[in-house]
């Protein structure tokens, strides 16, 4: 069994954005510069976003973390985003998921100037990414492809089965897998909440992406011997032994599916660090592209 190190991985992927950072610096060109909204005090979110702006802070970028309180209007937030897209200093920005109820969601997500959506969530992104255009890939799927490719796990005629049809992972994820790509030609199966039979379609799946946010819901006797297994879950599991108080635990039953699998991410230090990699790189891209 190898393990697919998210963690080394992305440090990889980091290393080689400061090296541009550097050589952009040395050309007296511009720096990237990431922007991050969060609205409310969610413990997970925070964590992310401050992750998300030490990254940058690691490789060189310049980056903003806007804070809004909980009872942020709707109008505020689209405000916010509308100066965001104005502003010249900023190449890309994103705006923390989820947002309070009282916000919708896909009203702030249109908001957002395609050009800067380095999560690529906006509908143009999402559109130009179903026809294999050039665009941001949002950054969970784009660091499952990376991390398959540095592995050099073969995709190509295999059949993957991704579990959960989120926006922001599932979906995207079976597009591009199908998609004709260095890491793609896959025949994909999207299933859900509402698949009939899904253990006797886990059982054929050469590559599993469990992303549907139930712990350790894949277990050993759903995948075949020598399974690659992605697990995209990441839940808080309270567990009074550990200093936080919860350990973090994926959506697959890791010790006796690594016992099957050829290749298998951890959680945490498996997909989690390399969304943030990809971020980075899209907003290294937005620059980029901003300034050719
Ligand atoms: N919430 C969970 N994942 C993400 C992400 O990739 N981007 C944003 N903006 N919010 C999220």
């Amino acid at each position: 069994m190898i393990l697919l190190d998210g963690k080394k991985t992305s440090a990889d992927i980091k290393e080689e954005i400061a090296l541009e950072v550097s050589e952009l610096k040395s050309n007296e060109k511009k720096t990237p510069h990431l922007a991050a909204i969060i609205v409310g005090n969610d413990g997970a979110s925070l964590t992310y976003v401050n992750a998300k702006v030490k990254a940058c802070e690691r490789v060189g970028f310049e980056s903003t973390l806007i804070r809004l309180s909980e009872d942020t209007t709707e109008e505020e937030l689209l405000n916010e985003i509308a100066i965001l897209n104005v502003d010249k200093e900023i190449d890309g920005f994103i705006v923390q998921l989820p947002l309070p109820d009282h916000i919708d969601e896909q009203k702030i997500l249109m908001a957002i100037d395609p050009d800067k959506d380095v999560d690529g969530f906006h509908p143009t992104n999402v559109g130009k990414m179903a026809l294999n255009l050039p665009t941001f890939i949002s950054a969970t799927p784009f660091g499952i492809l990376e991390l398959l490719d540095r592995y050099n796990v073969e995709t190509s005629g295999k059949n993957v089965v991704v579990i959960g049809r989120s926006h922001i992972v599932g979906s995207p994820m079976s597009i591009l897998l199908a998609q004709k790509r260095k890491v793609g030609n896959a025949t994909v199966t999207l299933t859900h909440s509402r698949t009939k039979n899904l253990k006797e379609i886990t059982l054929k799946a050469d590559i599993i992406i469990a992303a549907l946010g139930i712990p350790e819901f894949l277990k050993a006797d759903m995948v075949k011997e020598d399974v690659t297994i992605i697990d995209v879950g990441i839940t808080r599991v309270a567990d009074a032994s550990k200093k936080r108080g919860f350990r973090l635990v994926g959506d697959v039953a890791f010790k006796e599916v690594s016992e099957k699998a050829s290749f298998i991410t951890p959680v945490p230090g498996g997909v989690g660090p390399m969304t943030i990699a990809m971020l980075l790189k899209n907003t290294l891209l937005a620059c980029n592209r901003r300034n050719s």
